[in-house]
């Protein structure tokens, strides 16, 4: 990065179940997570995208069973089949994959495990409750609510609509307690700690009703899928207790070597934790509590997205409602995916996902918007120029215009992605695909192009265009990366490569060399017969 300025930019996703292939919920917290990544990179910042699986368990034990096979064996097959695949499908640029079955993953856990039993922050004790495979988690009365179908007459995991278990074990138990008053001590000193605001309210009056210690391991006579407790092996690890840990681990927590110590130091605490908000007290109460106890700092942001659903409910497998991301890019393409869920609904509420509405904006948005604006900018620098850039001349009011509204939309969409509002980034940065659009339609360089004595003043539009476009490549580069490079290898050629260009610098006008060549350029998105039963 040419303008590299050395702050580290550390962002994690959630790691996934392997009890099952992913669908457009899972991917959706992943292109959030990489948008993010990939804009702070195109800032100059040292970007680091971790993501990855969460392999231990009752439910992904059982899974195994059911299929015949070991769990290990499963989670090789599911990571390779289906979650590594996910992240080529919808073009995600992660630096790490941690699985919770390395060993650079279990050896770690049971140090931070053994350092918190060492100072007191563990104990034994005995535990009864309602358990739910399916969130892995202990239930209250509040949490559960009337099963009907085949439920009907039981209580059941209000997220799951699944009957609970109950267990009854004597277990190792984590001081949580203790930590309310640190936690909500530390939500107030940090208020963007947890965000969005709707979310932080709903965690700070959790805590502020009391913590009750946590249950962090389950005896091995149960189930025994999961990491060895250190020192006691007849209990295995809590997976929660096991999966939070991953975004240490992965980054060199507990390693002694120089390297990872160094690692380690330059990207924690991580700067943001993009969940789902099914696990958001997972990670603004519970983590932040167990770092806490480990004298180590919590992340310095967690951020709860919020659901796709579909019939008003969550999306997902157990329900049989999800779907999966590939149905959608092999027609639409990963740009039109990223695009899609990043425009359509605002990052941290939840959203509908309609063919109907990812068809309509495809067609008014990136290919007419956008991709129809780039072709037919460079096809007159084709047509008029023989593919030369033109220089521009004096710039009229209007070239000023549209080189002010880069200014703004590139500020505005750098402040929004500042505060995890991805939508209104891309909005900012289709102020200037509109107003590139209208220029274009005002200025007429076909009409231009009819008398010779207009030759300069068609060099100026066109140059103006074209310089427009410089600047979406490079702000939607994080966004729709495919379709920006392609942009790119056609106009930029003459400064370097998209991904050295800085935000910052963006908006600088007059960028690309007067008489550089400009390339032919492939439709961005080629428009669609999209068929009916979709
Ligand atoms: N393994 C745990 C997380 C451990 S993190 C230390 C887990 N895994 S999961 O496979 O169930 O994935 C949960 C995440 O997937 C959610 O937090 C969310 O980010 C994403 N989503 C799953 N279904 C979703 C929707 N229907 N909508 C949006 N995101 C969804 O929980």
């Amino acid at each position: 990065m040419s303008s590299g300025n050395g702050k580290s930019f550390y962002i994690t996703t959630p790691i996934f179940y392997v009890n099952d292939a992913p669908h457009i919920g899972h991917a959706y917290t992943e292109v959030a997570a990489d948008v993010l990544a990939r804009w702070h990179r195109q800032r100059g910042e040292q970007s680091f995208l971790l993501t990855g699986t969460d392999e231990h368990g009752e439910k992904i034990l059982r899974t195994a069973a059911a299929n015949k096979t070991t769990p290990l064996e499963w989670a090789d097959k599911l990571v390779k089949e289906a979650w590594l695949p996910l992240l080529e499908t919808i073009d995600i640029d992660n630096q790490d994959f941690i699985r919770t079955t390395e060993p650079r993953h279990e050896k770690n856990v049971q140090v931070f495990l053994q350092h918190l039993y060492d100072t007191g922050f563990i104990y034994q004790g005995s535990y009864e409750g309602n358990y739910c495979v399916g969130c892995e988690e202990y239930k209250t009365e509040g949490d559960l609510i009337e099963g009907d179908g085949q439920f009907a007459g039981q209580q059941v995991c209000a997220i799951h609509s699944k009957p609970v278990e109950k267990l009854k074990e004597t277990n190792y138990f984590f001081k949580l307690s203790d930590f309310t008053q640190p936690l909500l001590d530390f939500y107030q000193a940090n208020p963007n700690f947890i965000q969005p605001d709707s979310a932080r309210n709903e965690v700070v009056a959790f805590v502020r009703r009391g913590l009750e210690d946590l249950s962090i391991s389950r005896s091995k006579e149960k189930f025994d899928w999961g990491i060895d407790i250190p020192w006691d092996n007849s209990h295995i690890t809590y997976v929660w207790f096991d999966a939070l840990l991953n975004y240490i681990t992965a980054i060199g927590y507990g390693e002694e070597d120089p390297a990872s110590k160094a690692k380690f130091e330059s990207l924690w605490p991580a700067s943001v934790q993009v969940v789902g908000k099914d696990i958001l007290r997972f990670h603004a109460v519970i983590w932040p509590a167990m770092l806490m106890a480990a004298g180590m700092a919590p992340a310095k942001q967690v951020f709860g997205h919020g659901w796709l659903l579909v019939g008003g409910e969550k999306m997902s497998k157990s329900k049989l409602t999800g779907i999966a991301p590939t149905q959608i890019t092999d027609t639409f393409g990963s740009d039109a995916f990223r695009y899609y869920f990043m425009k359509a609904i605002a990052f941290g509420s939840d959203g509908s996902f309609s063919w109907e509405d990812l068809s309509a904006r495809y067609q008014a948005e990136l290919a007419n918007g956008f991709g129809n604006l780039a072709s037919r900018s460079i096809a007159m620098v084709h047509r008029y120029f023989d593919g030369v850039l033109p220089a521009a001349a004096s710039f009229s009011e209007a070239d000023l215009a549209v080189q002010a509204v880069a200014a703004v939309a590139v500020a505005d969409a750098d402040s929004a992605m500042e505060k995890v509002a991805i939508h209104d980034a891309i909005g900012s940065i289709w102020t200037l695909v509109d107003e590139l659009n209208n220029y274009i339609t005002v200025q007429e360089p076909w009409v231009l192009a009819k008398e010779e004595s207009n030759r300069e003043r068609l060099g100026t539009v066109l140059n103006t265009t074209v310089e427009g476009l410089r600047v979406l490549a490079v702000l939607l580069n994080p966004i729709t990366p495919k379709a920006a490079s392609k942009l790119w290898a056609a106009i930029g050629a003459s400064v370097g490569t998209l991904d050295s260009q800085p935000i910052d610098q963006a908006a600088k006008w007059s960028q690309l060399k007067c008489g550089s060549q400009i390339a032919e350029l492939e439709a961005l998105f080629p428009r669609l017969e999209v068929t009916e039963e979709k």
